[in-house]
């Protein structure tokens, strides 16, 4: 058994269908803020997610991109997977539908549910929805279900079905015991009432469809895709071994408010029937929507997180999709929304704090962190604000109230910057008194800054660890235990570590341009052939093989391509494309913005002068944003296509054509 307290939660296992949009990336963020909080008051924690990879919609979808299932999910799951690592989402168990020991789980629960009597095979007629998975209760053929809106489809077949029915007393006597079971309240009540509705057992087998779990035995029977979807919570903590690992029940699970129902009634139900313990609570969030309507594949107004995350840094997303909505309602998303906070919050707030309190020291103390002395009422004032917004903090993020524990993070923020406008320490002189001040203003901002730090690095790891580093303290952030902040803990004497961008500021329109850029990149690879841009300066890439006869062109297509001798003027990194560079070069007839995928191998300073080769009737197209007319020539060299800019042994003239 684990020494410290367990804490289990999971995010649902997302569809295999599409890709992660910023709805999907809202619910892992949360887990990960979650995760990041309890672990910092001590728990041990899991945290799981994973993909969902079976029925009608994989079956396909397999079978437009004309590829077996199992293939088209492995592939999926890998793109999920990549992408979490990729913005730092990376959970501790990542269980898939397909793997063995899931299938494992799946197969035991059924048999535990049968063999307690709450199981047994009958015939089933009703409307399906293939998109939902789901029979639509008291549709009529020609109905559209009432989720997604699309038509429903009639189907019969031999089902194993669920005792469901039996379960409305325990279920109302559950919730009643267990009041904080379903979250947020309203829900609660929408469930209570629904199960007080009545419950209808439930076909928990299919027959219509190939790609699913088998029922031992019973083929071709496969198991409903939420019997079989729901179980992974089980699964990725040990399946029937589950005792072992000793994680189950979960203590949370987080669920979009489109899938509470399956959550708080059936697998409750599930789990009673196998007589199995049940989980501590399921929350459920609301939507981000775009335009008023909930984003979707279908409708085409999705918004992916990759973007941002490369503009703005993801950090600046989670703070946004935290503070922006109250947890449990719907909010809008909103470019310009997320922007204006960077901005004001993170850039203006506690970016510029940072920054400037960390100048402060250097230039007055020689970077050494002042010993905390409260001088003055208005120290002890803000001391005192600080103290009692760690409670408060505290409390909001244990209530899931985030964005509240964020503006009250914020407020302290807010407090700090009067304080300095009030204090105004860069005016202070040189004199003993005038330095016992400022050592007292900056001690105090100092360690309110350490404080607001603490408490928003679950919100915030990566530039909340880049504080902490900066203030010099001991040991890693994640490290601090929460219970035992208090005020008067600041590491004092101790030499200022190196300053690091936190959040540049942005110029607004331009931000949301390229964000819009690099999604439509992203979205559309053909149009805007990214990744071959990423290594467009190159000439070729991978091993030089000889064109068969019929892949030559004749001299006609090559003098098609004019490339010119182009001197380098200037050079600089891309926010936000760690691999492009932007430079301007003077071709003889004009000076050109061109981007190069060669920052990893190029400092930019180093190649201010230098003569390159230039294809300069390339149509101009935007590379992450940013746009590039025109194409530097380059070697590409080893296996990871290493770029070695192709230059001149003798001065040549700019401009000079190449033929
Ligand atoms: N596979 C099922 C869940 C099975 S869990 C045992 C499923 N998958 S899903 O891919 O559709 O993702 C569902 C979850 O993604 C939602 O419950 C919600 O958590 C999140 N979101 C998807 N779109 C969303 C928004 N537009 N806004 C917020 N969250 C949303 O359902």
């Amino acid at each position: 058994m684990p020494t410290k307290e367990k804490f289990y939660l999971t995010t649902p296992i997302y569809y295999t269908n599409g890709l992660p949009h910023i709805g999907h990336t809202y619910t892992t963020v949360v887990a990960d803020v979650i995760r990041r909080y309890k672990r910092m008051r001590g728990y041990e924690v899991v945290m799981t997610t994973g993909t969902d990879e079976h029925g009608v919609n994989v079956e396909r979808a397999a079978k437009n991109a004309g590829i077996p299932e199992s293939e088209f999910v492995a592939r999926m799951a890998t793109e999920w997977k990549n992408l979490w690592n990729e913005l730092g989402l990376n959970a501790d168990e990542f269980i898939r539908t397909t793997d063995l020991k899931h299938v494992r789980t799946v197969q035991w629960l059924f048999k535990l549910c049968k063999e307690n009597g709450y199981v047994y095979k009958g015939h089933y007629t009703g409307q399906y929805c293939i998109y939902d998975n789901a029979f639509v209760n008291d549709a009529k053929p020609g109905d559209n279900c009432p989720d997604c809106g699309r038509p429903t489809e009639t189907v019969t077949e031999e089902n194993y079905f669920f005792k469901l029915s039996a379960f409305q007393k325990p279920l109302l006597d559950f919730y009643r015991k267990n009041p904080t079971f379903i979250q947020p309240e309203t829900r609660k009540n929408e469930i209570i009432s629904f199960v007080e509705g009545g419950l209808k057992d439930l076909s928990i087998t299919r027959t219509t469809i190939r790609w699913g779990i088998p029922v031992p035995g019973e083929e071709p029977h496969v198991f409903y895709v939420w019997f079989d979807a729901l179980t992974s919570y089980l699964s990725a903590v040990g399946g029937p071994e589950y005792e072992q690992r000793g994680m189950w029940p979960a203590d949370l699970h987080l669920v979009g408010k489109d899938i509470i129902r399956f959550h708080t009634v059936y697998w409750p139900a599930f789990l009673m029937a196998a007589m199995l313990p049940v989980p501590r609570q399921v929350w459920a969030h609301g939507w981000f929507l775009m335009d008023a309507s909930k984003m979707s594949k279908s409708k085409g107004n999705v918004v992916l997180p990759r973007p941002i995350a490369n503009m703005l840094g993801m950090d600046a997303l989670r703070y946004f999709l935290l503070r922006e909505v109250v947890f449990g309602q719907d909010g809008n998303f909103s470019y310009d929304a997320l922007v204006t906070r960077y901005n004001a919050d993170l850039a203006n707030g506690l970016g510029n704090l940072a920054s400037r309190t960390a100048a402060m020291i250097e230039k007055n103390f020689a970077g050494r962190i002042p010993r905390l002395s409260v001088g003055q009422p208005q120290d002890d004032a803000l001391a005192k604000q600080t103290q009692s917004a760690i409670g408060e903090v505290l409390e909001r993020y244990e209530n899931m109230e985030f964005a509240q524990a964020l503006e009250a993070i914020w407020a302290v923020i807010g407090a700090a910057d009067k304080y300095l406008t009030s204090e105004q320490p860069w005016a202070l002189g040189d004199s003993e008194a005038d330095t016992q001040r400022k050592a007292a203003v900056l001690g105090t901002t100092a360690e309110l800054l350490r404080i607001v730090t603490v408490l928003a690095h679950p919100v915030l790891p990566d530039s909340t660890a880049k504080v902490w580093s900066l203030l010099g303290q001991p040991g890693t952030i994640s490290g601090v235990q929460l219970d035992g902040l208090r005020w008067g803990q600041l590491a004092a004497g101790v030499q200022l570590g190196k300053a690091q961008a936190l959040f540049p500021r942005v110029d607004k329109a331009e931000a949301i341009e390229r964000i819009e850029a690099m999604a439509n990149e992203e979205q559309n690879p053909q149009a805007a052939p990214a990744a071959a841009a990423a290594t467009s300066t190159t000439a070729s890439s991978g091993a030089a093989v000889a064109p068969a006869a019929s892949d030559k062109i004749g001299i006609e297509d090559f003098t098609k391509v004019e490339m010119r001798v182009g001197q380098i003027k200037t050079a600089e990194r891309i926010v936000g494309a760690d691999k492009l560079l932007k430079l301007t070069v003077d071709i003889g007839s004009e000076i050109r913005q061109i981007c190069a995928g060669i920052a990893q191998y190029y400092e930019p300073e180093a190649l201010i002068g230098r003569k390159v080769a230039v294809v300069t009737n390339l149509a101009p197209r935007k590379l992450r944003g940013v746009e590039s007319n025109g194409m530097i020539i380059a070697a590409s060299v080893g296996p990871e296509g290493r770029p070695v800019l192709a230059g001149f042994h003798e001065d040549v003239e700019v401009g000079a054509r190449l033929k």
